[in-house]
């Protein structure tokens, strides 16, 4: 049932994750330890065929540099050092490009197989959630994002009608998005899946909210008490299945990293709500969490959808927002998304959107006098949302976006677009 698997020990490099990537790349399972693992624990998993010490610039933690326990070179497995002074490995591979070093020690030095793939990664998945969960049931927000409509589409191959999916419309969806949820979970997967129109709820709760944290806290905390409503309501259910995935763990999980980011899971529950986790995607990368999709059978649109963020619309209906902008904001990113898709750039650009400032500009429509809203056009590219460039979109094509956010759009009679990188900007506006 288990893949071979190649482990990657952190010593302080920045690098983990690349090399990992690089392992499974080469189609070969691999996953990242803390330096302080026990040749115990590594023996109990029964598949590692080699070990990499990976050392690096935060090798130092306390004044003292990290080190491996010295019964990890007992173990018999092969081992290959990257940058790692102490080591007493032998394989010396040094002298070769890294993705060669990497191959060599893979396959001829470890003799891994290149077993690691999506159809066998499901198999084990849905044996493994089959095992934990038996004949209870589970409970998921499905918020139509990627990483919960993949747990969903896993559940469902695993467990069928034992999923419970919520799905909690905030009314700061994106234009149909809620739709799609019901008509590929409910009608095409046959997922039990419960609606909830919460969109006065949520916009009553804003109404005059003016200060962006204010408004993200509030939809943030909304959420998590319309969802324990929702599971209070409901009966015999054990589980929570959450869409946690690697760079989540790892990132809360090294001795060494720098950054810590702590690993968001439950999000907030009342303690007496108790949930064990269904986690099946854990152990996959973002484009593996969408292959896996793929392989699912979800919609390439679904799967491979550009980021959203979790307060939706109503971080880009800036200030207090009011239902006239919103319309506006939803319905200008309809129409940005139709025609970048047109020009191919939803495969080139990263993230694009609109947002609609709070307050009006004069304008003329019908040889009249108008005070209307503008919508502002963003595009921007990035590897991992630290920075971001600005995407330069061709005029023309801004030039049909524009006459038509114009035309079909009400209340809007501006459109400008965004030249800011960031830094000094942010990707979303609040
Ligand atoms: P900023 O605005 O900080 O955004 O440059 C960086 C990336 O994060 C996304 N973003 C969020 N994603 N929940 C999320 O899941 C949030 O509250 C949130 N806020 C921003 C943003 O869209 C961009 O991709």
């Amino acid at each position: 049932m288990k893949q071979d698997l190649i482990v990657i020990l952190d010593l302080g490099s920045t690098q983990n994750t690349v090399i990992a990537r690089e392992i499974r790349d080469l189609g070969v399972y691999s996953e990242i330890y803390p330096h302080d693992i026990t040749a115990e624990e590594l023996k109990s998993f029964n598949n590692v065929k080699g070990i990499i010490l990976n050392g690096g610039e935060n090798r130092i933690v306390d004044g003292r540099p990290v080190e491996i326990s010295p019964q990890l070179y007992d173990l018999g497995i092969p081992m290959i050092s990257i940058d790692y002074p102490q080591s007493k490995c032998e394989t010396k591979l040094d002298a070769l490009p890294e993705q060669d070093i990497l191959r060599t020690f893979v396959f001829e030095t470890c003799k891994a197989e290149a077993n690691w793939n999506m159809k066998n990664f499901i198999e084990d998945q849905t044996e493994l959630i089959r095992r934990q969960v038996g004949d209870r049931k589970v409970l998921l927000a499905l918020s139509g994002g990627v990483d919960s409509s993949v747990v969903a589409a896993m559940l469902i191959k695993a467990i069928g009608q034992q999923l419970v999916c919520v799905h909690v419309n905030h009314g700061l969806m994106r234009k149909n998005e809620s739709e799609s949820v019901i008509k590929v979970f409910r009608d095409e997967l046959h997922a039990n899946l419960i609606y909830i129109d919460a969109v006065e709820r949520f916009l009553g709760k804003l109404e005059n909210v003016a200060d962006p944290e204010q408004k993200r806290k509030i939809i943030g905390s909304e959420f998590i008490r319309v969802f324990e409503e929702e599971a209070r309501k409901l009966e015999g259910i054990d589980f929570l299945g959450q869409g946690t995935i690697y760079p989540d763990i790892i990132e809360s999980g090294t001795k060494t990293a720098k950054m810590v980011k702590s690993h968001h899971n439950v999000g907030g529950l009342p303690e007496d709500l108790k949930f064990e986790l269904v986690e099946p995607l854990k152990q996959l990368f973002k484009d593996e969490v969408r292959a896996c999709g793929v392989e699912l059978g979800l919609p390439h649109d679904m799967v491979y959808r550009q980021p959203f963020p979790g307060p939706g619309l109503g971080v880009r209906c800036l200030g207090a927002i009011t239902r006239d902008r919103l319309e506006a904001v939803r319905e200008s990113d309809a129409i940005l998304r139709e025609e970048f898709a047109k020009a191919g750039l939803d495969k080139k650009v990263w993230q694009y959107f609109t947002v609609v400032p709070d307050f009006k500009s004069v304008g003329m429509k019908n040889n009249a006098r108008v005070f209307e809203y503008m919508v502002i056009i963003r595009a921007i590219n990035t590897i991992d949302a630290m920075t971001a460039s600005v995407e330069k979109v061709d005029w023309d094509v801004l030039e049909v976006i524009t006459n038509r956010i114009l035309s079909e759009v009400e209340n809007v009679n501006r459109v400008c677009y965004d030249m800011s990188p960031k830094p000094p900007a942010t990707i979303e506006f609040e």
